[in-house]
This record gives structure tokens, sequence and C-alpha cells, in this order.
């Protein structure tokens, strides 16, 4: 990933509404952030398969599945079918990141894994050439719309580094708090796929909300 883009976290949008609420951004971004909670990983409940598999049938966004669940080698398979792009697991989720990683790629998708900002950033650094993104956490995962954590901008800075210290175009991905004042600063810090939920989906014009943070970056 060259460049940088956008994925807007359906988690904050009118579920009643979906595909109105996905159909507002209106070809401002390619990338479509998809969180499934399960109630253990997390403290909270939001959408699985039928939801993506449902939206797949009208949407051609790059869907960017964010799974905060306990056990992910038991849905991957399910997930990759509903029509997932990009498969990230949390890698305080499971025992054997590589080969997750590897089944994931074996279905078509890419890999991704994530972090918790509780988890010392050094766990991640060995994964940054041996998946396709890597996906800071910078807000305890479970809600959304909640403040940017102090100290995420480190570790995006950390992970930055040891990809490009190993050469590679892994994607780097942040999550969590990212608004108006904080896009910026973790675009800097080397986030190249920046999740944004409730700056988007809770503002009046998802579209317009999507460039005025990509503006932050480009003006
Ligand atoms: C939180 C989710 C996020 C969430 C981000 O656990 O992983 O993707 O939707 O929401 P905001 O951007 O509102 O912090
Ligand atoms: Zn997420």
């Amino acid at each position: 990933m060259n460049s940088f883009d956008i994925a807007p976290s359906i988690l904050s949008a009118d579920f009643g509404y979906l595909m109105r609420d996905i159909d507002n951004l209106k070809g401002t971004c390619e990338y479509l952030h998809l969180d499934v909670m399960d109630g253990h990983y997390v403290n909270n409940l939001s959408i699985g398969v039928p939801v993506i598999k449902s939206i797949r049938k009208h949407s051609d966004l790059i869907f960017d599945t964010h799974l905060m669940i306990t056990d992910p080698e038991r849905y991957i398979k399910a997930f990759a079918d509903a029509g997932s792009d990009m498969i990230t697991f949390h890698i305080e989720c499971t025992k054997d990141c590589g080969s997750l990683i590897d089944s994931i790629r074996a279905l078509g998708c890419k890999a991704g894994i994530a972090i918790h900002p509780d988890t010392p950033i050094e766990e991640i650094l060995p994964w940054a050439d041996k998946c396709d993104l890597i996906l800071v956490m910078s807000v305890r995962p479970g809600f959304g719309g909640q403040g940017y954590l102090e100290g995420s901008t480190e570790r995006i800075r950390r992970v930055r580094e040891a990809i490009d210290a190993a050469g590679a175009d892994t994607i780097l991905s942040v999550d969590g708090g990212i608004n108006l004042k904080t896009v910026r600063e973790a675009y800097d810090a080397g986030a190249r796929l920046l999740v944004a939920g409730n700056a988007v989906f809770g503002a009046e014009d998802p579209a317009k909300a999507v460039t005025g943070l990509k503006e932050c970056i480009t003006v």
C-alpha cells in the first residue's frame, strides 16, 4: 500500500439502514471495516457472518474484517466464504499466529494481526514481514466512540520501523479514536489504513467526513 486510505467502521452506522449508510460513502474510500465481537474476548457483541454475507451482495468495497473473538481458527472459513477480503485476528487470541496466517491466505484472503493496547508492542514486531496487515488498536477493543489512547502513536512508530527495516509492504492500520484531531498524528507515525467509526458514521454526511479526514493528511 503506497498511499493511505480511511476504512470506515460500520460499528457506528445505523444498522437499520446499513446499506444506505454504506452507500452514503459515495466512492470516497476503498475499504470497509467490519467489527466482529463475540462477548468473550471483548465485552460486547456486534455483527457476524450473515451481515457480512448480505452486504457483500451490494458493495464492491474491500472488506476488512476485524475479528475480536476467541478461537479465530474456528471461524475464518465462514468469514472468508461470507466475502471478506482481509481477515484480522488478535495476537492475544491464538497460540499459533503462523499457521493462522497460512490458513487465512489459503482461503484467498489477506491475513492481518491486531494487537490490544495492553499487550507489549514487542510481541508483534517479529510478525512485521510475515503477514499482510498489522492493526494497532488505539482504544481497548469492544466499543466505538472512545478516545485515542496516548502511547498509541509511539506503538505505531515502533511497528512502522519494524516493517520498514524488513523492507516489507505490510499494511499498517490503526483502529480507535481516529478523528480530525488524531488522524494526522497516526499517519505521521506510519499508519496507512486508518479505521474510523464514530468520526464517519456519527457525522451527518459520512462522505464529507471521510474527505475531511483525508484532507487532514493531504493538506
Ligand atoms: C473497536 C472497534 C473499532 C471501532 C472504532 O473495538 O474495533 O473498529 O469501530 O470506532 P471509533 O472510530 O469510533 O473509535
Ligand atoms: Zn475494528
